[in-house]
């Protein structure tokens, strides 16, 4: 069995976070780009690789003629297009971060290049590769539900998750990064599209930036949480608490320096110099904090989605068929099925092994499922339904985007017209 060798461009959480899934034999990590020193040297150290394959960036590593079979595009959402489209002229294949790009024309330029060139991507769509979605698609395949008439699926992305991610941090604002919906539910528009088994004919949507904005500033809040706010205590959103004083959160604590393992000098250095150390209300945020958009697919069945800051997050979904409806919670493993032929309702806990108290890997095991897919893909020409190429992927960004303009333009979008 040859080993997969990959390249990685953009050594940040995800990056880091899929090779990490790759020291099992089946892949070598040959080489890292990314402009910061401790990101590139956590991927050296692990992977042993030599220094002279460690890049500061993509322009570098791709002005090299190709010397890898897969690179891994894991920079920001801006930064996907011209280095995916430069590793696709080499004859890279890629494993590449989601969303494709933030316009649809670049999606499609990406799409067609591949095409054009003969080389495999594979969109990290990763919610299609754990446990719990695979179960409910296997469970819709068998014909548990008969046939599938109505999906019903929330994304519950946390009032936390929100201010850091959406209010404070890479995702805040449209023009610097891209809508919300492309860029937390990509996913959700994606595996709706995938359990339903059609492509989207209509679509709408409504939502809009509600909270988090100046105009909910409590009078007297200071700039940066760090100068001392009267409403510290009380805050939800208090970045001393949340980044210098919750030491376990290497997540939040390593976005906001972009260090690894970082101290609490790097720490309180970020909160006083950074967008993660602003008051909550005062951050150039722009994205929307709740939305919701239907769908009518082409085989007719339709689906509702909610996605909301307003909660303690999760996923939930409901899936309505003419034999039986599933119910499913991701959060805590849980799908309850009920069969409309035996009147009975089962429980399935698709994971297990978080029942049992091993550990899982990132996003409910989706992280090293696409890892595991992306070797059947590579190695073995893998073709199931499963996999979230770049066709299949860049329809659902469709959707994604014809929603946005839905929203944006108060009107509902036919897929047959939407052009971008
Ligand atoms: N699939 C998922 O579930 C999922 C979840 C979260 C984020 N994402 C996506 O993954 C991507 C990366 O997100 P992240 O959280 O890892 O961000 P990150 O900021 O941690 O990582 C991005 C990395 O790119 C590096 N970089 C910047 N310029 C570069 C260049 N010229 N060449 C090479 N590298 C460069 C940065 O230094 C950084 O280390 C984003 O597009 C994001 O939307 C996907």
């Amino acid at each position: 069995m040859k080993a997969i060798d990959v390249i990685l461009i953009g050594a940040g959480i995800r990056g880091r976070g899929y090779t990490e899934y790759m020291t099992d034999g089946k892949f070598r990590v040959v080489a890292v780009a990314d402009p910061e020193k401790a990101c590139r040297d956590y991927i050296k150290n692990k992977h042993n690789i030599p220094d002279d394959m460690c890049f500061g960036g993509w322009e570098e590593i791709l002005a090299l003629p190709k010397f890898a079979d897969v690179a891994v595009i894991a920079t920001s959402d801006k930064m996907h297009y011209e280095p995916a489209m430069k590793a696709i002229e080499l004859g890279y294949n890629l494993l590449l971060e989601k969303p494709v790009a933030p316009t649809y024309r670049e999606c499609q330029d990406i799409a067609d290049a591949a095409k054009a060139k003969n080389v495999k991507v594979l969109v990290c769509h990763v919610l299609r590769y754990t446990a719990f979605f695979r179960k409910i698609k296997d469970l819709i395949n068998e014909g548990k539900l008969g046939k599938v008439i109505s999906v019903h699926h929330s994304e519950c992305v946390g009032n936390i998750h929100q201010s850091h991610s959406y209010v404070r941090g890479n995702w805040n604002n449209t023009e610097e990064s891209s809508n919300m919906l492309l860029a937390k539910s990509c996913h959700d528009i994606d595996i709706m599209q995938w359990l339903v088994g059609s492509r989207a004919k209509k679509v709408s949507s409504f939502g809009s930036l509600s909270y988090f904005c100046r105009d909910n500033a409590p009078d007297g809040a200071p700039n940066y949480c760090i100068e001392g706010c009267p409403y510290g205590e009380t805050c939800y959103y208090n970045a001393v608490k949340l980044y210098l004083e919750d030491e376990e959160n290497d997540w939040f604590r390593g976005a906001a320096t972009k260090k690894v393992n970082a101290t609490n000098e790097e720490v309180e250095k970020a909160l006083r110099t950074t967008q993660y150390g602003k008051c909550i209300f005062k951050c150039n945020n722009d994205v929307v904090d709740h939305q919701v958009v239907n769908i009518e697919y082409e085989n007719g069945a339709v689906a509702s989605f909610n996605m909301c800051a307003f909660n303690a997050g999760g996923r939930y979904i409901r899936v309505m068929g003419t034999d039986g409806e599933l119910y499913g919670d991701m959060e805590s493993d849980e799908i309850d099925y009920f069969s409309f032929k035996t009147r009975e309702h089962t429980v399935i806990n698709p994971m297990g092994r978080a029942i049992s108290g091993e550990i899982v890997g990132g996003h409910g095991g989706g992280d090293d499922g696409i890892v595991e897919i992306l070797y059947k893909y590579i190695a073995e020409d893998y073709e199931g339904d499963m996999l979230s190429e770049i066709g299949i992927s860049v329809s659902n960004h469709a959707t994604v985007f014809a929603a946005e303009k839905a929203r944006l333009e108060n009107y509902v979008v036919e897929m047959k017209d939407f052009n971008g």
